[in-house]
């Protein structure tokens, strides 16, 4: 059996990425739990997302540093050499060390007859490291690291950001914390990490929002166990205040799992009637029901209940307008996640856009009936695209005449034509303070309101 390095996980997790299209999510912390020394684990993380993160630049540049493209069937081969030229590339590793851990790699697997091909690769990286990085930015998609597809789609859309936002793409990510203020101040939480020599400042568009100044482990946060806290994204923390949800309110938040704003939603509101939660995913829902005891919320008073389906199929299930308030956190292409997610430039596919667009507005057709007159559905996407964000809606108010979109009443975000958006990097741009402070996440957000 193969020792477990951080080189050798991260190549395995990198193998199953490039070659059997996995996601990071599924196949990361598996791999990483196989590493008992803490200091292999972080590098095995820093390799692999320094690797999706670059992937494209890297790619091009092995490509210019070998005479025909590696076969398909040599992914794992493939891998490894990424691996070595992003520590050549973007590391301090010492040049003989990465150069000889790399070779070592590829005997390990199997592969004698590469070593000297992996050899020669690196040593061509390290001698033309600037003519190769020259060449690199010559395209203009190489040079960001992003398929041509998806520079092309967020040019088109933001043309003013595009530097800034694939810029935050390949940064990355803070670590955001939403204090449960049902058990504790943002005071009471912020010493608690103080006493724990965690570092972290405050987030003025959220009451209950904290970023630390360096990531830890959920498991390393004081009071994570206890539910005084839920790790989440300051942009996804806009989204469920913008619901303005009141005592004896029927809810449905459509598309639930793993809860984080259906337990913000709680925790706005306590004394909500009734909340319902829909996903199509049972595992996903058990982690749900997870967050939820965790943070105290299940015995607050409210029904709570959790239907394991898909929201396409909705009307089937419940009365037309029998929610005040429905909250649709709908599938996306998660373009606006993308420094926490890097995978998602490689796996997400170009013809995947229109297939969202129309699954959103499935589920938007699909749950407007349900919200009573007067009523207000929030529609949501982690996208930065506009195909899935204001043109959904746009289209959307055409075909529902008793809709109408509402303005928030916030001074984050750029105001669209029929929301807000929220983009990652983009304060250069806008000159948007809040997202300066709060390096937020990419998100949109529309209010949608029933006309009585
Ligand atoms: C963006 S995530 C939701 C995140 C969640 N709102 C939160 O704040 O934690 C989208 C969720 O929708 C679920 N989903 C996607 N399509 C669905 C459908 N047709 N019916 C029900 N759930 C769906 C996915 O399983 C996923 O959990």
């Amino acid at each position: 059996m193969r020792a477990r390095t951080a080189r050798t996980q991260a190549v395995a997790v990198l193998t199953a990425v490039l070659g059997r299209h996995k996601s990071l999510a599924d196949v990361l912390a598996p791999a990483l739990a196989a590493i008992d020394d803490p200091r292999e684990k972080s590098l095995a993380q820093e390799l692999v997302y320094g690797v999706m993160r670059w992937l494209q630049r890297l790619q091009s540049i092995l490509d210019q540093l070998v005479d025909k493209p590696i076969k398909p069937k040599d992914v794992e081969l493939r891998a490894q050499l990424l691996t070595g030229l992003y520590q050549v590339f973007y590391t301090r590793i010492p040049a003989h060390a990465v150069v000889s851990a790399t070779v070592d790699l590829v005997r390990q697997a199997g592969r004698s007859w590469a070593a000297g091909f992996a050899n020669g690769v690196l040593r061509g990286a390290l001698r033309n490291k600037d003519a190769l990085q020259r060449q690199a930015n010559q395209v203009p998609w190489v040079r960001v690291s992003h398929p041509e597809w998806l520079l092309q789609a967020i040019s088109q859309d933001w043309p003013d950001c595009t530097e800034a936002m694939t810029a935050a793409n390949n940064a990355r990510a803070p670590m955001c914390l939403r204090v449960n203020l049902l058990r504790a101040s943002v005071d009471e939480y912020g010493r608690l990490l103080q006493q724990h020599g965690i570092g972290y400042r405050r987030v003025v568009s959220q009451p209950g929002g904290l970023v630390l100044d360096r990531p830890v482990e959920s498991a390393g946060l004081p009071g994570y166990r206890e539910g005084l806290v839920s790790i989440q994204d300051n942009a996804a923390q806009r989204a469920a205040p913008l619901l303005d949800v009141h005592a004896s309110m029927q809810v449905l938040d459509a598309c639930a799992a793993p809860g984080g704003k259906s337990a913000h939603l709680l925790e706005l509101c306590p004394q909500l009637e009734r909340l319902v939660m829909i996903d199509h995913s049972a595992a996903r829902m058990k982690t749900l029901q997870q967050n939820l005891r965790r943070l105290g919320l299940m015995d607050l008073g409210c029904r709570l209940e959790f239907v394991v389906m898909d929201a396409l199929h909705s009307q089937a299930r419940f009365n037309a307008a029998s929610f005040d308030r429905i909250l649709l956190d709908a599938p996306c292409s998660a373009t606006g996640v993308i420094r926490r997610h890097p995978d998602i430039k490689f796996l997400r596919r170009q013809a995947d856009i229109a297939k969202l667009a129309a699954t959103q507005q499935a589920l938007l057709e699909q749950l407007w009936p349900l919200l009573k007159p007067g009523g207000r559905l929030l529609y949501t996407t982690c996208s930065v695209l506009k195909q899935e964000n204001d043109c959904q809606i746009e289209e959307f108010l055409v075909r529902h005449t008793d809709a109408q979109s509402i303005e928030p009443d916030v001074d984050w975000g750029i105001a669209t034509s029929h929301g807000r958006q929220c983009l990652p990097g983009v304060q250069s741009a806008y000159g948007l303070q809040a997202e300066a402070d709060e390096q937020v996440d990419g998100f949109y957000y529309a209010c949608l309101q029933r006309r009585i």
